[in-house]
């Protein structure tokens, strides 16, 4: 063998172990080296395809004189780049087993095998983020890495990418321990891949929802589900019907679909109100603060309490100067709706950071014009408060 491709050692041994246990259907072995993994695969009747791929020509060279199966194809590729065109454009597989360069960089040991980049997991993360596409819904990948890589980032990255992981195996040697886990598309994949939705990744999650962003009809959209450990049944069900009341009224995110247990729509590409403020000037600010009052305002005749509008801080994202309002899960229906007092609560909380922008908004005018309000919410009280944004 050629000394520029990876001779097996312990890592090697400890993966090849496990794709005889695991693999199956159409197997990738991603940066195959000296072929050890594709011929593991291919002892097993279960198997019905390996495709090997290296960076390095020599390694794949050495793969097609040595390994003679019918079964099996070698390419030289950079990860997933062979799947992007030409015969093999797309091709998804049951297995993928990757026993990456997860090492960090280091001047003495320049070695493609085994150097994942300065801090290690790069080359890891390039693949995760890719995988998804080439992984059918009930596959898994056989990825090891070790105590060197940083754990806690790869475990990071196998999340933020829509995958949920085991632990097959361990193995320690001196001042190394590899690992061997087994990654599979997480539950909210598998349940929206086949409606349609691809780039499922994590973006946040509170007390009751976990939130993706994902691909859907050429466009991103934000996809909401409810917790399985949520006891607060019908949240997203509320949301899903909310934000098809409010849209009517150009309020929100465009919604998508809804279901009872998930809500999809559109993603707002924007930055929260609370980011925003702060660095924004105030000819950009009134505009921005009457329109969050007339949003209010609009709420406040639809009956829709939003809850939380005297901090509307994470729950409204300025997107080209506009506001827009996310989070419909806690509102509800009430004779006594009273976002645009909230939203005058606001005002004075925030009054500091507006004054600095040089703003005069005075605490008595608000406090006065917001009880007018309360008492008789109309266009002339509604008027009246937003003039305390006009003067200032
Ligand atoms: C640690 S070796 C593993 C080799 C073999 N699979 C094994 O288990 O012994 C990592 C392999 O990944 C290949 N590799 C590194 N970066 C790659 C990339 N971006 N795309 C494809 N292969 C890559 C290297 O050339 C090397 O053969």
């Amino acid at each position: 063998m050629k000394k520029s491709i990876y001779e097996p050692r312990e890592d090697s041994l400890l993966l090849s172990d496990q794709v005889r246990k695991n693999a199956k259907g159409v197997v990738l072995d991603m940066g195959t080296g000296s072929g050890i993994q594709a011929e593991a695969a291919l002892e097993l009747r279960q198997v019905e395809r390996v495709i090997a791929v290296d960076k390095n020509p020599a390694a794949v060279k050495h793969c097609k004189r040595t390994i003679k199966k019918r079964k099996l194809e070698c390419y030289v590729s950079d990860l997933f780049a062979v799947f992007k065109k030409g015969k093999l454009k797309g091709t998804q597989f049951d297995t993928i087993i990757f026993n990456p360069p997860y090492l960090p960089a280091d001047k003495n040991k320049p070695d493609m095998a085994l150097i994942g980049g300065k801090k290690g997991y790069e080359v890891v993360e390039r693949f995760l983020a890719d995988a998804p596409h080439h992984l059918k819904t009930g596959g898994s990948i056989l990825l090891l890495f070790s105590n060197l890589t940083n754990r806690h980032k790869v475990e990071e990255l196998i999340k933020l990418n829509g995958f949920e992981f085991k632990q097959l195996a361990s193995s320690r040697q001196f001042f190394e321990e590899l690992f061997i886990y087994q990654l599979a598309k997480n539950e909210t994949a598998q349940k929206l891949e086949p409606m349609g939705f691809s780039d499922i990744h994590y973006l946040d999650e509170g007390q009751r929802g976990v939130i993706f962003t994902a691909m859907h009809n050429g466009r991103k959209v934000a996809i909401k589900i409810k917790k399985p450990t949520s006891e607060a049944e019908g949240r997203v069900r509320n949301e899903g019907r909310t934000l098809e009341l409010v849209n009517k009224h150009g309020l929100g995110p465009k919604l998508l679909m809804a279901k009872p247990d998930l809500v999809v729509y559109e993603f707002v590409e924007g930055v929260f109100l609370k980011d925003w403020l702060p660095k924004a000037r105030k000819a950009q600010i009134k505009p921005l603060l009457r329109d969050l009052l007339h949003q209010g305002f609009v709420l406040d005749k639809l009956g829709v309490a939003k809850e939380e509008m005297h901090r509307p801080l994470k729950n409204a994202i300025v997107a080209k100067n506009k506001v827009v309002l996310i989070d419909w899960e806690r509102t509800h229906q009430s004779k006594k709706a009273h976002n645009v007092t909230q939203l005058c609560q606001f005002l004075m909380v925030w009054r500091d950071v507006l004054t600095k922008k040089g703003m005069r908004i005075k605490d008595k005018d608000v406090i006065e014009a917001a009880k007018a309000y309360k008492q008789k919410p109309s266009d002339t009280t509604f008027n009246a408060v937003v003039k305390t944004i006009d003067k200032s």
